[in-house]
C-alpha cells in the first residue's frame, strides 16, 4: 500500500535517519530539515544520477558550480529585485499577515489577474481576514522573497554591501555564457547543467521538504539558435519526464501540465511543469520553460543596462554575424525529487492477520481517542483539527487491520501527541506493526541509500564474522555502498533494511565456511539464492 499521507514518510524519515527537524535542540526553525545518514546517500544518489543523465550521458552539456553571492546587480537586471515578490495584506484588526492572492483566490473561487484587482476587491470590503474575517486589510504590497545579507565587515547601514542569497541557481549560468563559450569551444545548441543551494523567504513553506526557504536545484540552460527553441524545448519536456520513469517512478504518479498564459513568467514564451501525485495531491516536480533571449539579453550592455561589462551573444557562422541564443530551462529541485522517488518507493503492507482480539481492543483505543478528541475545547484545539484527526481516527478504526499501516502513519502526528490517550493507541499498535506489517521502500537500486547489507548468522562466531567483514570491504571497494550488521537476528536486520530500501541483503552462514557461497536476498522478491563468494561483486554489479 503506497503511503496515504504525508506523516507516513516524514515519520519513516526520522525514525530511520533520512530526514530531521533542523536544530531541534533548540526546539527548530521553522520548515528546515537536516538529512540525516541515509538521507544524504539517497539525496546524492538522485543528484549524481541527474548529473550522468544530462551531463556524462550527453555530448551537448557542460557543468558548472557557480558562488552563491554574487553582484547585486545581477538581481536587479534579471528582474528579480523589482519582481521575484507575493503580494501581502495586513489585517488591521487581528494583525494577522496573508498572502493577498490566496485570500483573493479562496474568496472569489479564481485566480486574481493582477495587484489592482486585489486592491479594488479589498477597498470594496469584498475580501476577509482568513483568520478574524474582518474586513478591515491593507492594500498589498510586495514582500520580496530574497534573503538579504551584508559583504564585508562593516554593516554601513546603507546599501552598499548589500548583497542576496540566490533565489534561484540559473543567474550564475546566464552570467558564465561568455566564460563557458570561450573555454569549452562550444557550437550552438549547448547547455550547462548545475546543482546548487538556493534560498527563498517562502511566505508558505511547508508540507516536509516540498516548500523550504533553504533547498537545492539541479538546473540545466540549453541554448539554441532563435527558431529552434520550440523542438528543443518539447525534447527537454520529454528526457526529463522519461529520467524519473528510468529511475522508477511510475508513471501513473507523474504528469505533465501545460502553464496558461497568465501562470508564465514575464521572461517566458512557454512552460510545462512536471508534476508528482504527491500524498497532499498533484504538485510540481520542475517546470520546464522556454525563456527566449531575455535573460542573456538583459545582462547585455545596452541602453537599459549600462553596468554590463559586454553583450552576451555567439558568432553564428553560416550567417555570418551574432546571435543572441534562446534559452531552454528543465529547472529541477533536488529536495523535491528526493521526496518525491521515497514517496512513490513507499510501501506498507500487513503481512499477517493479527489476532481478532487485539484488533478489537485496538479498534476500542482509537474510537476512545476520537472521543477524547470531539470533547475537547476549541480553546485548546482549532475546530478543523479536530475534524481531521476524528475523521482519520474513525476512519482507520472501521478498517482495522487492514489499515494499520495509516494508523502507524499517524503515530508522530503532533495534534495527535497532545491527547493523552494516544500514547496508548501508539504503542499498542506499534506493538501489533512490529509482528504484522511489513514496510519496504521499494527504491531503484540507484538511488538506495545502502546497496548491499552483511549479516554474519552468529555475532559471537568470529570465523562468521571474519568473512562478513572481509565481504564488506570487498564489495565497498569494488564501489557498491555496503554496510555491516549484527546486531539482531537475521529476520529483524532484513526488516530493517527492507525500510530503508536496501536491495540485496547477505547472510554468511556455516555452510560459507565449507563451500565459500553465502545467501543474497532480493529485497522485492524476497527470494534467496546461494553464491559463490568470489562472484559477488559482478552479481550484484549486474543488478545494479
Ligand atoms: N530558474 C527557474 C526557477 O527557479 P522555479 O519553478 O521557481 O523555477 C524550480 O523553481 C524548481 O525548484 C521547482 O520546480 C522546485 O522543484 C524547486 N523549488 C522551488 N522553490 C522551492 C522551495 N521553496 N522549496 C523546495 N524546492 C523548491
Amino acid at each position: 500500500m503506497p503511503a496515504s499521507s504525508l506523516e507516513q514518510i516524514v515519520s519513516l524519515a526520522k525514525r530511520r535517519g533520512f530526514v530531521f527537524p533542523s536544530s531541534a535542540v533548540y526546539g527548530g526553525l521553522g520548515s528546515t530539515w537536516d538529512y540525516g545518514p541515509l538521507g544524504v546517500e539517497l539525496k546524492n544518489n538522485v543528484k549524481r544520477a541527474w548529473w550522468r543523465s544530462v551531463v556524462y550521458d550527453r555530448d551537448d552539456m557542460e557543468g558548472l558550480d557557480a558562488a552563491i553571492l554574487m553582484n547585486r546587480l545581477v538581481w536587479k537586471y534579471s528582474g528579480h529585485e523589482a519582481t521575484f515578490s507575493d503580494p501581502m495584506t495586513d489585517c488591521r484588526s487581528c494583525k494577522a499577515r496573508p498572502r493577498a492572492d490566496h485570500v483573493f483566490a479562496a474568496q472569489k473561487g479564481r485566480d486574481p489577474i493582477n495587484v489592482a484587482e486585489i486592491n479594488a476587491a479589498i477597498e470594496a470590503k469584498e475580501l476577509k481576514c482568513p483568520k478574524c474575517g474582518a474586513t478591515d486589510l491593507t492594500p498589498a504590497r510586495p514582500f520580496n522573497l530574497m534573503f538579504k545579507t551584508t559583504v564585508g565587515p562593516v554593516d554601513t547601514g546603507d546599501d552598499s554591501g548589500l548583497a542576496y542569497l540566490r533565489p534561484e541557481t540559473a543567474q550564475g549560468i546566464f552570467v558564465n555564457f561568455g566564460n563557458i563559450l570561450d573555454t569549452m569551444r562550444r557550437k550552438l545548441p549547448f547547455g550547462v547543467a548545475q546543482i546548487g543551494k538556493a534560498f527563498r523567504n517562502e511566505i508558505t513553506p511547508g508540507n516536509f521538504t516540498f516548500r523550504t526557504r533553504e533547498f537545492e536545484q539541479m538546473e540545466i540552460e540549453y541554448f539554441v539558435k532563435p527558431g529552434e527553441d520550440e523542438a528543443a524545448h518539447q525534447s527537454w519536456i520529454d528526457a526529463r519526464t522519461q529520467w524519473y520513469v528510468d529511475l522508477g517512478m511510475r508513471r501513473e504518479n507523474l504528469r505533465q501540465r501545460e502553464q496558461t498564459k497568465d501562470e508564465l513568467a514575464h521572461y517566458a514564451k512557454r512552460c510545462v511543469d512536471l508534476e508528482y501525485r504527491f500524498p497532499m495531491g498533484w504538485s510540481e516536480l520542475e517546470g520546464i520553460a522556454n525563456r527566449t533571449d531575455y535573460d542573456l539579453k538583459a545582462h547585455s550592455r545596452s541602453p537599459e543596462n549600462p553596468d554590463a561589462v559586454g553583450e552576451l551573444r555567439y558568432f553564428d557562422q553560416e550567417q555570418k554575424k551574432h546571435i543572441v541564443p534562446y534559452v531552454i530551462e528543465p529547472s529541477a529541485g533536488a529536495d523535491r525529487a528526493t521526496l518525491a522517488f521515497l514517496c512513490d518507493a513507499y510501501d506498507e503492507s500487513l503481512v499477517k492477520e493479527p489476532p481478532a482480539e487485539e484488533t478489537a481492543k485496538l479498534r476500542e483505543l482509537v474510537l476512545s481517542f476520537a472521543k477524547s478528541v470531539d470533547k475537547r475545547d476549541p480553546k485548546q484545539m482549532e475546530t478543523a483539527t479536530k475534524e481531521r484527526l476524528v475523521a482519520a481516527a474513525e476512519k482507520i478504526a472501521a478498517a482495522l487491520p487492514g489499515s494499520l499501516p495509516e494508523l502507524l502513519g499517524l503515530a508522530d502526528d503532533a495534534d495527535a501527541n497532545r491527547i493523552e490517550v494516544w500514547k496508548k493507541v501508539r504503542g499498542a499498535a506499534e506493538k501489533l506493526g512490529e509482528e504484522h506489517t511489513r514496510t519496504v521502500l521499494r527504491l531503484n537500486p540507484k538511488l538506495s541509500p545502502i546497496t548491499v547489507a552483511v549479516f554474519p548468522l552468529k555475532k559471537n562466531e568470529p570465523r562468521l564474522v571474519e568473512t562478513a567483514r572481509g565481504i564488506k570491504r570487498d564489495l565497498q571497494r569494488a564501489g557498491l555502498r555496503t554496510v555491516y550488521d549484527d546486531t539482531g537476528a537475521i529476520g529483524k536486520l532484513y526488516r530493517r533494511q527492507d525500510e530503508v530500501g536496501t536491495p540485496f541483503c547477505i547472510t554468511v552462514d556455516f555452510q560459507s565456511l565449507d563451500d565459500q557461497t553465502v545467501t543474497v536476498r532480493d529485497r522485492d522478491t524476497m527470494g534467496q539464492e546461494r553464491v559463490g563468494i568470489t562472484d559477488l561483486g559482478a552479481a550484484l554489479r549486474a543488478k545494479v
